[in-house]
């Protein structure tokens, strides 16, 4: 046992604006609006909604209890609480290990070396390796976050010194096409912007990490909500609210409840390891609760008030929505720069600011996730065990910048690749970003979901995981949830019984054990591509 006592956060409200702060990012601001608008406006606010509450807010208490009841990494995490091997662990690694060894059969030898590594060592370490694996995520997400932070970095800087005065779309994305063309310029970015994620984790938790985000936080939202304003009093700006929130439930698709759902998993940081990090520093009276529905409303509001920025804008200057990174990079600068009055630089400037500030906090939760490790697993300082994230996964991050626009800036990738996953591979997957977004977002991270969920509800048990949840948040998560919501909770009548029924307790329960492994399997084979009814 540690004879040092773990740093905790110094209070709730720093502890909901980190987590807020790791939840807030690049998602909430380019993804969401867009794919709101593209899939029916509110009536997908709907769904998403109920994806957010029925599957986000459950893990999400998984990983705050993971985390506060061992107090380690997210590896150390696991591994404290599987008390010996389990049947579970070796059924799944025996079926990964089947279809490692299929694999290996029909040629595709490098998805078969990940799959029977997986299986290898889902067999040797139990669920510890689900622990691995969202470290592993992580660090693969982070080098390429990163990059495109560096890119907002260039975009705020641009715009105070007037280089966004694009007439049309066409030109800003030509200009946005020469500057990821540049990679030196791109890389230095990438290192600085890495760097100033870095610099937030010095102090450690209370003095680093939740200091930040108690400055960054609120000046997210001023900035966010001074951007809105001017936005939606543009003449011409409700077609954009439109666009963005008018519940159509005809444009509503399964396709589309799919994307909400992989969605709200993506947004919330889940499976990554950095909510159990987190978790782990918090404090024994704490409500885990009360801490996850803040953040899941913090993060629900930024995204919906993004789109009201954005949309309003955009439909009120005359140009065409566009998806993804096309939206912040191609579509917003030139429609800053017709803003009247000739103050569009200003506008463009305090929203890449805002977009920095976001991207900023998810960086250094991701980081920390990394640094939290070391730090657990190999008593390594905290100062050494940052460096070590930022020299290593920054370095990693140079492949993004170099690989922007093609393989052919970095000799060998792309035939190493394409001998190692195939040759359809460097045709599918023309840069690292593609590449590892399409394997994080539609592999590692519903997998490590299927496993939180199977870990704690079957595992660990949903009984010792809820002794956890319950330090910090009251009777009232014990509470008839029927007597609760009718308003006669207090009442000696209906003090609380050994029989209680449906309870806010037990609701987590169903929906960990049953709900959220079904229907992350259903995600999952979906996205795979079995065909899975609709
Ligand atoms: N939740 C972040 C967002 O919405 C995405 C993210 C993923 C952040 C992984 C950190 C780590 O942008």
């Amino acid at each position: 046992m540690a004879a040092e006592k773990r740093e905790n956060w110094g209070s709730s409200l720093g502890f909901i604006l980190a987590i807020a702060g790791s939840a807030i990012g690049l998602g909430n601001v380019w993804k969401f609006p867009y794919i709101t608008g593209m899939n029916g406006g509110g009536a997908f606010v709907l769904v998403y909604l109920f994806c957010i509450f029925l599957l986000g807010v459950p893990i999400m208490l998984c990983e705050i209890a993971i985390g506060r009841r061992t107090g380690k990494d997210a590896y150390g995490a696991f591994k404290a609480l599987q008390l010996r091997r389990s049947r579970l662990a070796n059924l799944f690694g025996v079926m990964l290990l089947a279809s490692g060894i299929y694999l290996l059969a029909t040629g595709g030898y490098g998805f078969a070396f990940i799959t029977l590594v997986s299986a290898l060592l889902l067999l040797k370490i139990g669920f510890a390796a689900v622990g691995l694996w969202s470290l592993l995520a992580a660090m693969l997400i982070l080098s390429y976050y990163s990059v495109v932070g560096g890119w907002i970095l260039e975009y705020v800087w641009k715009s105070f010194s007037g280089g966004l005065n694009f007439e049309n779309v066409q030109d800003a994305g030509e200009a946005f096409g020469a500057f990821v063309d540049n990679p030196h310029r791109v890389a230095m970015w990438h290192l600085f912007f890495m760097g100033l994620a870095a610099l937030m984790l010095i102090g450690g938790i209370q003095k680093g990490i939740e200091r930040w985000s108690k400055i960054l936080m609120p000046a997210l939202f001023l900035l966010l909500v001074a951007v809105l304003i001017r936005s939606v009093t543009l003449s011409g700006a409700g077609a954009g609210a439109d666009f963005f929130l008018r519940p159509d439930f005809s444009k509503l698709s399964a396709e589309g409840a799919l994307v909400a759902l992989g969605h709200a998993f993506y947004t919330l940081s889940l499976a990554m390891g950095i909510t159990i990090t987190y978790g782990s520093y918090l404090a024994k009276d704490r409500n885990i609760f009360s801490s996850a529905l803040w953040v899941v409303l913090l993060d629900t509001v930024v995204a919906v008030m993004a789109g009201l920025a954005i949309f309003p804008a955009v439909f009120a200057m005359g140009f065409d929505p566009a998806a993804g990174p096309g939206l912040i990079f191609r579509v917003l600068p030139a429609t800053f720069n017709h803003f009247p009055g000739g103050m569009g630089w200003l506008w463009a400037g305090l929203f890449f600011l805002m977009l920095t500030i976001a991207a900023l906090t998810s960086t250094a939760a991701l980081l920390e996730s990394g640094v939290t490790f070391l730090i657990d697993q190999f008593r390594v300082p905290r100062l050494p065990a940052i460096l070590l994230v930022y020299v290593s996964i920054g370095s990693l991050g140079l492949l993004a910048c170099y690989s922007t626009t093609g393989w052919e800036h970095i000799p060998g990738v792309k035939s190493f690749l394409a001998a190692v996953f195939g040759g359809d591979f460097t045709v599918n997957y023309t840069n690292w970003f593609d590449l590892l977004d399409a394997f994080t977002s539609n592999w590692m991270l519903p997998l490590g979901g299927f496993f939180t969920a199977i870990f704690v509800g079957w595992i660990w048990t949903v009984r010792k995981a809820g002794r956890e949840l319950r330090l910090g948040a009251g009777d009232v998560v014990d509470s008839n949830l029927i007597t609760l919501l009718s308003g006669f909770a207090g009442e000696p009548r209906y003090r609380m019984s050994r029989n209680q029924g449906l309870t806010v307790m037990t609701l987590w329960g169903l929906l960990i054990r049953y709900a959220a492994p079904v229907i992350i399997l259903i995600l999952f084979l979906k996205a795979v591509g079995v065909p899975v009814g609709f």
